[in-house]
């Protein structure tokens, strides 16, 4: 046998590379509800900090994500302590795991004990806490010590009873379970995001996440979501196992699933799993496995927690489901960046309740490890992302008549010879500036909804780059109604209401404008942290390497990416011209307080705008005006959107209040002198300002 002498250094900057790359998909998992791994990729990078954590307990540091769960709090909300450390459970994919654990138990008890076996149900933890029968607070996890107040939100959730029923429920008493969105809500909630042009979300679990964190919680209630409880918590509660617990918080009304079993040995307990495992491909919402806890509650704190994990209980994950189907084709997609992703055509197979007709490959590299030829059986697997991957070729199936893949050596559009960095496994067209695929990636990805927010998709910026009117993001600022006119099927109120998109993603601040610029490896987050530090766009520019390594989060190969963006000077010209066009380009700017042009004035909105409703109201109150929810006689105005209530328009009109329309209140509020209509803009006189 051979032992390879490994440098600790090397140790050392794979336990820091495996943090970072935890620490960012943690960001992206719990924060911004868009995971890039699939949740089993992301126990791998954890496994194996754990092992390297294990074999060298001089190099664990208390904030390793292997210490601590990972946080989702959020400024908007507020937050408070939890009274009872809110912890994560340990998992494994391995059966043996589960019997080792199993038979910790039996050593550290003892005495005779039971396991209560539960589906894991795959949503966002949350904590309900009852006061003499009423729901007080709802937290979400947080960091585990305090969680965000998502009460009103969580009030908003069918099968939440604000009151208990029945008798004997303690005086005061915690009780925590998941929020989860079933299969069809979910399926309802994309078609209707796609149907508005905005980002699908990527799986149930971020869609239920993304819905408990909402500002307005009357939107929660069209969400769909559910609860189901699963832990009781409280001082001297009267109960001597968790499923007489749960039994009980059943007859308060509190929503509980019936699921559970309780198991006396490991052959229940794995009889319990190859029952779900299956089964559960029936359930109408998502599982990711099985939790199995000590059903004694003196059992449980006789073993108590870590920091991080109860020693009573373990989950068992389900691996993600996959499909055999037959690969077709493959597309060689030029992405925005100019990174060629290979996409293959599958014959379509069902996978996790939706049909499948095309996976990702990632890159070259993965193509030739998976040794991939058209014609062969692939496996498909579902992670966090949208796009399905292949995991693996079952190669017993290899017929005769497969032929081998060919990567593409020029750009599948331009035809510019591809390259490939060091370090890169991905190959690019260096043809960045005039790669129409590119070009118009970069246009879609400018006007998204996490970066302009303009309201268009793809077939638009297709067409208005055909016809050579936006060649650049700055072009888009420059359009007008006549253009607008030429596309296809488009009538004044589109063009309108595109050009009133247009003119509110003025108001979009610093940091999305750098997100929206595409910088290569400038996402959102790194978008928020360059313009926290360095505030304005001239000082990013003006930034030498060292300084833009001394950022957070900002490591070499972001710093040079953003050295070489700057350095080209049509990326220069191309700020100077959106700059002209009136963006915002400092975060000074962003946080001017507001104008007084609504002072006194009391709106009532109602329709659906260019913007989202939330923001619409953060206009008016940042420019001194007051947000009512019904027509009366203290109405200043009823703005109104598309598709308007009637009820308040038929209001508005029998009391004489104005209605007035998006552009006009933009017009209004940005004091532009004219209005659409060639009427003068009332407060145009005043400074005032969008955000
Ligand atoms: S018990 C002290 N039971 O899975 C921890 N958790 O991956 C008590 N989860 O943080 C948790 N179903 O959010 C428990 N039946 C179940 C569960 C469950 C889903 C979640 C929970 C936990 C996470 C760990």
């Amino acid at each position: 046998m051979f032992f390879t002498v490994v440098d600790i250094d090397q140790i050392k900057k794979r336990i820091e590379s495996l943090r970072a790359a935890i620490a960012e998909n943690n960001r992206r998992y719990y924060v911004d509800d868009s995971p890039v791994l699939s949740d089993y990729d992301f126990d791998m990078l954890m496994n194996e900090l754990i092992a390297l954590e294990k074999a060298h307990p001089e190099l664990v540091t208390p904030d390793s994500p292997t210490q601590k769960v990972g946080s989702d709090l959020r400024k908007e909300f507020e937050q408070y302590p939890h009274r009872y450390p809110m912890l994560s459970l340990g998992n494994t994919y391995d059966i043996t795991e589960v019997e080792a654990f199993a038979e910790r138990a039996v050593k550290a008890i003892g005495s005779t004990f039971t396991f209560c076996c539960e589906l894991k149900f795959d949503g966002t933890a949350i904590c309900l806490t009852y006061r003499n029968g009423h729901l007080v607070r709802a937290l979400t996890r947080g960091d585990g010590t305090v969680g965000d107040d998502v009460t009103a939100n969580v009030l908003r959730i069918r099968n939440i009873p604000r009151d208990l029923q029945g008798s004997g429920y303690p005086d005061e008493f915690e009780i925590r379970g998941e929020i989860y969105m079933p299969y069809k809500a979910f399926d309802k909630l994309n078609e209707e995001r796609l149907r508005d042009e905005e980002q699908p979300f990527a799986n149930p679990r971020n869609a239920a996440s993304g819905s408990l964190k909402l500002l307005d919680s009357r939107e929660v209630s069209h969400r769909g979501l559910e609860c189901t409880l699963y832990h009781l918590l409280g001082e001297n509660l009267p109960f001597v196992t968790h499923d007489e617990a749960l039994k009980a918080a059943a007859l308060w009304g509190l929503p509980v699933s019936d699921k559970r079993k309780i198991c006396r040995n490991i052959s229940e307990i794995e009889e319990y799993i190859e029952y779900w495992d299956t089964a559960r491909k029936s359930l109408p919402f998502a599982t990711d496995g099985i939790v199995i806890k000590i059903n004694e509650l003196q059992c449980q704190r006789e073993l108590g927690y870590t920091a991080k994990f109860p020693r009573w209980a373990v989950a068992y994950k389900f691996q993600a489901e996959q499909a055999l189907t037959k690969l077709l084709s493959i597309d060689y997609q030029v992405g925005r960046t100019g990174a060629v992703t290979p996409v293959a055509n599958l014959e379509p197979v069902l996978l996790s309740g939706t049909t499948v007709k095309r996976a990702s490959l990632h890159n070259s590299d993965q193509m030739s490890l998976l040794d991939v030829r058209i014609g062969d059986y692939v496996y498909v697997e579902k992670g966090g992302e949208i796009i399905p991957k292949i995991t693996g070729v079952a190669l017993d199936r290899r017929g005769p008549d497969v032929s081998m893949p060919e990567f593409p050596d020029r750009c599948p559009d331009c035809g510019t010879p591809l390259v490939r960095d060091e370090g890169e496994a991905r190959y690019f067209c260096p043809n960045t500036d005039g790669c129409p695929t590119q070009i118009k990636g970069k246009l879609v990805h400018f006007i998204s909804r996490k970066a302009m927010n303009v309201i268009a998709g793809d077939a638009t910026i297709d067409q208005l780059y055909n016809l050579g009117y936006v060649k650049s993001p700055a072009d888009f600022y420059g359009l007008t109604r006549e253009q607008l006119l030429h596309l296809e099927g488009w009538k004044d109120r589109a063009a309108q209401r595109f050009l009133d998109s247009i003119e509110a993603s003025k108001a979009t601040g610093f940091d999305h404008v750098l997100f929206a610029l595409g910088i290569r490896y400038v996402g959102e987050t790194t978008a928020k942290s360059l313009a926290r530090h360095f505030g304005d766009i001239d000082s990013l520019m003006a930034a030498d390497r060292d300084t833009l390594l001394s950022v957070d989060d900002i490591g070499e190969v972001i710093a040079d990416s953003i050295l070489a963006y700057f350095a080209k000077p049509s990326n220069v010209a191309e700020i100077g011209r959106l700059r002209e066009a009136g963006l915002k380009f400092s975060v000074g700017e962003q946080e001017i307080q507001a104008s007084s042009a609504l002072e006194g004035q009391t709106i009532v909105i109602s329709g659906n705008f260019s913007i989202p409703r939330e923001e619409m109201k953060k206009l008016i109150v940042l420019n001194g005006g007051k947000n009512s929810s019904s027509v009366s006689g203290k109405t200043s105005f009823l703005l109104a959107g598309e598709k308007p209530g009637p009820e308040k328009i038929r209001k508005a009109g029998a009391l004489g209040i104005k209605v007035m329309g998006e552009a006009e209140f933009m017009q209004l509020i940005s004091g532009a002198g004219t209005s659409g209509n060639g009427t003068e803009a009332a407060g145009a006189a005043v400074q005032p300002t969008l955000f």
